[in-house]
């Protein structure tokens, strides 16, 4: 399987599908995020950095999970060529029409549809030009910028039909390949130095969708003091803190109401793009943690 030139420049943003849009406002003033003041009704824009619009859009929907995934490229001759090679691919890619990409504010996109039914959207030139400084509410320092913030893990049907798509087709690199608990293979893609913006894995025993999203979070102290906060809030934790040697990350996740997890984590690996395949074998770290947090009655 060959890797084609890596047209994709990083995860821009994801778009959320949820039902308690009320809980959402509430967990994104208390992680930290900024708001963009004039979303659509009935979504929420949440911001980590200048450089973007915003990374995380969570809007009502009666389908939960990821609505979206926005990938960027530098320009119309990439996007085309992204485009052509899912094409060959046979999967269902159009142009975005001119209200989807207004509502985006990018210069161009197109929409392409996954094995699975996730909906891509693979675009250039957003809005920049009329930068709005990033300021956290609470003081959260977010890890994000030109490698994007956070990634996104889903469930798939069929394992092979994914990697063939996102390898070939959108033409992201495979950094990882790992069993983990529960006996599932779990595949870890990356589309700059970030560890991965993609990750995937084929559990028979739950359907295909979302999995968890994660924020990325710059350092341990304001990753400790947004889990303070959440749990001062009565935030359910459905696993507190661990490691994850694979992206280097500390993290814990959140139980959202809609059906997946949230984490947020600190500590993500980039990788030097020519020494990964050699030093990826000498990894040291162990996995840790991660135990689902007891009921709150029996907290000493
Ligand atoms: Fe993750």
């Amino acid at each position: 399987m060959t890797n084609p030139a890596p047209e994709i420049l990083q995860l821009g943003y994801f778009r959320l599908g949820v039902r308690a849009l009320d809980w959402w406002q509430n967990f994104a003033a208390l992680v930290g995020f900024g708001q963009v003041s004039d979303a659509p009704a009935g979504e929420l824009q949440l911001r980590t950095d200048a450089e973007r619009d915003y990374r995380i859009a969570v809007h009502a929907a009666p389908v939960t999970g990821l609505s979206a995934v926005g990938w960027e490229v530098a320009g119309p001759r990439e996007l085309a060529t992204v485009g052509e090679r899912l094409r060959v691919l046979g999967s269902g890619v159009r142009d975005a029409s001119f209200e989807e990409k207004t509502a985006r504010k990018v210069e161009d996109m197109i929409v392409a549809v996954d094995p699975d039914g996730l909906c891509n959207e693979i675009y250039w030139g957003p809005n920049t030009a009329l930068r709005i400084p990033f300021q956290s509410p609470t003081g959260t320092s977010f890890e994000s910028g030109a490698c994007g913030n956070g990634h996104v893990t889903v469930n798939v049907a069929d394992s092979q039909s994914t990697l063939d798509y996102y390898i070939q087709g959108l033409g992201l690199r495979l950094s990882d390949a790992a069993w983990m608990e529960g006996h599932s293979r779990v595949y870890f893609l990356r589309c700059n130095a970030r560890h991965h913006s993609f990750a995937f894995a084929q559990m028979a025993q739950r359907p295909p969708g979302t999995v968890h999203v994660m924020a990325d979070i710059a350092n341990l102290d304001s990753l400790g003091e947004v889990r303070d906060r959440l749990l001062n809030a009565g935030i359910t934790l459905s696993r507190d803190l661990g490691s994850h040697p694979l992206d280097g990350v500390v993290s814990f996740y959140v139980a959202t109401p809609d059906g997946f997890e949230f984490e947020l984590a600190t500590g993500t690996r980039f990788i030097a793009e020519d020494t990964w395949a050699s030093d990826r074998f000498l990894r040291t770290g162990r996995p840790w943690g991660h135990r689902k947090p007891l009921p709150s009655k029996d907290r000493k």
